[in-house]
């Protein structure tokens, strides 16, 4: 099962990406998620990555597509994964089609997490994010059992540099121009699912299990 996850900055792709890669069996696979590991272990794509998403822009397309495309020709593959923040532009979605289509396969679901952008920026002040080890959290929504410590690894939680206000509003710009039109791409294609992301986290969760069946 090949999914890829869509919507604004901050609907939860994550969030719901993690459930469904645990309740499926398969890799999520997080561009954001892989510039953050390269930004904290001081490579040269972190050093990159890191100048353009401080600014709340994409990373250029030259720079992602090849990182995904090598991914997903990975053994752990072999049975579906879910791209996370992946693809992002027309172009993106172009090489990874062309390159599924090299291996005689297709993406299966594009599930849009619809979230009106009045809400994105409340949500983003409020998440926080394991130094350690990359999870996330809310404040509110989702907490931690100790605060300010991640339950899972026990590293520090922070506000990520591109979650402060001004930033979320500068990638919710870019989000309409570069990444909306991706809804009908592949509402063209047949595979577009769309589910109301403003629910309580179960009940999206649900909603997606309902369209990828148990
Ligand atoms: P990335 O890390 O992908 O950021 P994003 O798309 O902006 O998305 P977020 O991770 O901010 O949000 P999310 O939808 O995953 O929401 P989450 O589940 O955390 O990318 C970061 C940067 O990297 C980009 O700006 C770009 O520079 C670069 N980049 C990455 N991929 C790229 C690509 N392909 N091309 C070019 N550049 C790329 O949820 C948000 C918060 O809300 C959390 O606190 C969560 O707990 C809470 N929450 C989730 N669901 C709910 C709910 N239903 N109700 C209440 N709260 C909820
Ligand atoms: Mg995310």
């Amino acid at each position: 099962m090949k999914i890829i996850m869509l919507g604004a900055p901050g609907a939860g792709k994550g969030t719901q990406a993690k459930k469904i890669a645990e309740k499926y069996h398969i890799p999520h696979i997080s561009t954001g998620d892989i510039f953050r590991a390269n930004i904290k272990n001081g490579t040269e794509l972190g050093k990159k990555a890191k100048t353009y998403m401080d600014q709340g822009a994409l990373v250029p397309d030259e720079l992602v597509c090849d990182l995904v495309v090598d991914r997903v020709r990975q053994e752990d593959c072999r049975n579906g994964y879910v791209l996370d923040g992946f693809p992002r532009t027309i172009p993106q979605a172009e090489s990874l089609d062309a390159t599924l289509a090299s291996l005689g396969e297709s993406v299966d679901y594009a599930i849009n997490v619809e979230v009106p952008d009045e809400k994105i920026v409340n949500r983003m002040s409020g998440r926080r994010a394991c130094v350690g080890c990359g999870a996330t959290y809310h404040l509110v929504y989702a907490p931690t059992k100790a605060e300010g410590i991640c339950d899972t690894c026990g590293a520090e939680l922070i506000l990520r540099d591109d979650d402060k206000p001004e930033t979320v509003l500068k990638r919710l710009g870019v989000y309409h121009n570069e990444t909306q039109p991706l809804i009908d791409y592949y509402r063209g294609k047949g595979i577009l699912k769309e589910v109301d992301g403003t629910m309580d986290m179960a009940d999206v969760f649900r909603a997606i299990v309902e369209i990828l069946g148990a």
